[in-house]
């Protein structure tokens, strides 16, 4: 049995946990953080594209975003399709010069793996039976099994990053949390594909038979989702159907359609919204998806993991610094406001841009009547901006201590 010591622990090497550890590294807080997955696994899953340009700013102030700077692809505007037509949305001259970066989740969990071994500070991969306990005390344990050897971690607080599914979330005891939820009866089926982008910004298309999404990776890489049922198997959809159905639903009649390609990765998500609050319990905080989700219509569930942990990481910093709890106490109202907003922009794209199957003909003239709203008011299209780009932020880079 090996008994470790340290001031947080925090369970989950997704962009919140790793996002957290790099934020106390550079406060001189020690962390340990415990990823149940591989290393490989976790660099290796398909997931996010869009980061808000308050999730730049961040990487940036810590240090991270040298990857970023030079492979990120910056998007002034965006394009919403509807009727055949394609109407683009200039975020950056409707925000005063905001902008949203196209750059993989997956690299950024990469890039922040990198800061974290480059500290030498402690990041156990492949841990085996993680629980937490003692969350009510002022010494809370994480306990796990890492090769052959099952360790007890002592520490000041947890911080609970471990996603959805993790252990955090429902080690809390019963009655204590009051859960928000809301699942849609659609999912996305998502493919990446060998195909230079032919749009040079992102399409969001509501088509008679269902949302698509057109987005990218990198210069050869595009990035895809149709809307499918939620629980479709993806053994449905050969290659060339996912492209039929692809240029179906994405193309316009000015002729825009989505360059096809080799498809290297395809895989079907659920979508559902979903809040649990307070996002703490004792000595326990939890950070991103392991406390709230968004339909990823919004491209919110990333940012959300990160300005979560910059609200933690400057109540952690009080504390060590002049033992106020205050910080700390305030953590989950704050995280909740800006999750909320995010909560009701998700929810809004998706009901929007989706064709739910018990729709009536009402539905859908009043869908297309709010797009046309949308892309025809500058009003409309500066609420679609300002949420797009991002909300600001509940608290400064400066109390986290970073540069601002
Ligand atoms: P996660 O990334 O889920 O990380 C949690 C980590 O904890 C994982 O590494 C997991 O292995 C680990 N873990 C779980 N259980 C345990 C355990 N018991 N012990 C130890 N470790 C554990 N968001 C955006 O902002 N923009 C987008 O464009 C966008 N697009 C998306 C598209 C798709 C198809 C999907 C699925 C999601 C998308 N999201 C998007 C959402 C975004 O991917 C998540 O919100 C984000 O990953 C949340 O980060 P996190 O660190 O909170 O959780
Ligand atoms: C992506 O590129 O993966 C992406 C883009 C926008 C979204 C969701 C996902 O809303």
């Amino acid at each position: 049995m090996g008994s470790l010591r340290t001031q947080v622990g925090i369970i989950g090497a997704g962009p919140a946990g790793l996002m957290l550890g790099h934020l106390l590294h550079l406060n001189g807080i020690d962390s340990v953080i415990v990823e149940n997955r591989s290393r490989e696994y976790v660099i290796d899953r398909v997931r996010a594209g869009v980061l808000e340009q308050g999730t730049v700013d961040l990487l940036h102030a810590m240090g991270v975003a040298g990857n970023l700077q030079r492979e990120g692809l910056r998007h002034d505007g965006l394009y919403i399709s509807f009727q055949g037509q394609r109407h683009h949305i200039n975020l950056t001259e409707l925000t005063g010069g905001r902008a949203i970066t196209v750059y993989g989740q997956n690299e950024v969990v990469k890039d922040l793996i990198d800061a974290r071994v480059a500290t030498s500070r402690p990041l156990y991969f492949e841990a085996e039976h993680v629980s937490v306990g003692a969350l009510d005390s002022s010494s809370p344990v994480i306990r796990f099994r890492h090769g052959d050897v099952d360790h007890d971690l002592r520490c000041d607080v947890i911080a609970g990053c471990d996603g959805f599914h993790g252990v955090c979330r429902p080690s809390i005891p019963a009655g204590v949390l009051s859960m928000y939820e809301r699942t849609y009866p659609f999912g996305w089926l998502g493919i990446l594909a060998e195909a230079a982008p032919s749009s040079d910004e992102l399409v969001y298309t509501l088509h008679e038979r269902g949302f698509a999404l057109f987005s990218m990776r990198s210069p050869k890489i595009t990035r895809l989702y149709l809307q499918v049922p939620p629980d479709e198997p993806i053994e449905k959809w050969p290659d060339d159907a996912i492209w039929e159905e692809m240029r179906t639903r994405m193309t316009t009649r000015d002729g825009w359609t989505p360059t096809v390609g080799r498809i290297i990765q395809k895989g079907v998500t659920p979508m559902r919204s979903f809040v649990a609050a307070p996002m703490r319990y004792g000595r326990l905080f939890l950070a991103g998806d392991s406390a709230h989700i968004v339909p990823p219509t919004g491209a919110k569930g990333l940012n959300l993991a990160a300005s979560d942990v910059l609200v933690l990481a400057s109540a952690l910093k009080a504390f060590y610094e002049g033992g106020r709890t205050e910080r700390l106490d305030e953590y989950s109202d704050i995280c909740l406001r800006r999750v909320w907003k995010a909560q009701r922009f998700s929810w809004w794209m998706t009901s929007t841009l989706h064709r739910a199957p018990e729709e009536t003909a009402f539905d859908h003239q009043r869908q297309i009547a709010d797009l046309d709203y949308l892309t025809s008011s500058r009003a409309a299209m500066t609420s679609l901006a300002e949420q797009y780009v991002g909300l600001p932020a509940e608290v400064s880079f400066a109390s986290a201590g970073l540069p601002s």
